[in-house]
């Protein structure tokens, strides 16, 4: 089976081919420079670009694999959450090749598609516990099949990746920041009692991680020497000097392991409610975090599981995980009519596809 998946859920356009589980091509662009202006994704500005850049993409993909719409056995995409205006690009232009090729049309919740993506690379081994750690996101999940999500856990305020990015801010690093906060952060110990891991006394397994930003944004008004006077490009960050360069690496790894412990301690609790599972599977842009990939290497030997984590080029957002969620699903007999909605952050992605025998 040969299935195209569109990503164009936030600031990244991506598509890809994906057969019987296997990779055939991708493009991706990203606008990740055009938005670095505001600090921040401006939504209209992400849907215009989705808009001028998809078509290029598919053509190019297309070229590169000599295929035809014709020749797909299903058209993936990414249908929520994210920004509105960004998915109804991706959804609109996946329902027009579907409408003028026959091809069945599967709308991907992006979370899943994330936690899946391993499968790219490796078995995925079920029942597993997912963790979903990304720029808006940040869920854990019992799973069963590429089909049957049970959310556990979810951050009742900022995302992980939000936490990295805001801290990073406010040091005025670079954006998106949370890269060179990893980067600094390796080469200091950290001082773990410098801050809180945040919303950590309690039995739930939701997340919250508004505590710790407050915390980094009283500690960086204490030392305004840390903070870039301007928004550092990426060469300044590289070249900071000695002594300076110590004391942000100190902060970075500081708050770096505040993150990765909190998530640690929320994941060994949710594999003891949980009960026996055979895998771990950490997914999303903050799964590319070294601090976040050794803490659950941590707890994935301490409970004896295999641990799933993606390449790097496989953490952030990007059209294989689209094709290969796609994939699955479409084995799984799974696919929407062209009425398929798109689902903006904040509402939860429903199970509404049409099932059909699942096929080989
Ligand atoms: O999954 P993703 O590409 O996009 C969303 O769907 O949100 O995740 C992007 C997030 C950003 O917050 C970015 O700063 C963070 O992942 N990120 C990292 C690292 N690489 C990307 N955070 C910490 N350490 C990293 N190495
Ligand atoms: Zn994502």
């Amino acid at each position: 089976m040969r299935i195209l998946g569109i990503e164009t859920s936030c600031d990244e356009t991506a598509v890809a081919l994906v057969e019987d589980g296997r990779l055939l091509g991708e493009r991706l662009a990203t606008q990740v420079d055009t938005h670095a202006l505001f600090g921040g994704v401006v939504p209209e500005i992400a849907s215009r670009e989705h808009l001028r850049v998809l078509p290029r993409l598919y053509r190019q993909l297309m070229d590169a694999t000599g295929l035809r719409a014709e020749d797909l056995d299903g058209v993936a995409v990414a249908r929520g959450p994210g920004l509105l205006g960004s998915l109804l690009v991706g959804v609109s232009f996946a329902k027009g090749l579907c409408l003028a090729s026959g091809t069945d049309l599967i709308g991907v919740n992006h979370l899943w598609a994330h936690l899946l993506a391993p499968g790219l690379e490796g078995e995925l081994r079920f029942p597993a516990l997912g963790l979903l750690v990304s720029g808006g996101h940040t869920h854990t999940y019992l799973i069963q099949s590429p089909t049957e999500f049970e959310l556990l856990g979810r951050t009742l305020d900022d995302a992980a990746g939000e936490a990295f990015d805001k801290t990073a801010k406010m040091l005025n690093f670079p954006y998106p920041g949370g890269r060179f906060i990893d980067d600094l952060a390796r080469e200091a110990e950290p001082d773990t009692g410098l801050f809180p891991r945040p919303y950590i006394d309690n039995p739930t397994l939701d997340f919250s991680f508004s505590g710790l930003k407050t915390a980094v944004a009283n500690h960086v008004a204490d030392h305004p020497e840390l903070v870039f006077e301007t928004m550092a490009d990426p060469q300044a960050v590289a070249d900071l000097p000695g002594e300076r360069r110590a004391a942000l690496a100190r902060v970075c790894a500081s708050f770096n392991w505040a993150v990765a412990d909190t998530l640690r301690i929320k994941v060994e609790r949710a594999l003891k409610r949980v009960g026996a599972v055979r895998s771990l599977i950490v997914a999303g842009g903050v799964a590319a975090n070294t601090g976040v990939r050794e803490a659950m290497r941590t707890v994935a030997d301490g409970h004896g599981l295999a641990l799933t984590l993606p390449s790097l080029s496989l953490c952030t957002d990007n059209g294989a995980m689209i094709a290969h969620a796609g994939w699955l699903l479409a084995k799984a007999g799974c696919r929407h009519g062209l009425d398929l909605e798109a689902i903006p952050r904040g509402r939860i992605v429903p199970l509404d596809w049409e099932r059909a025998a699942p096929k080989g």
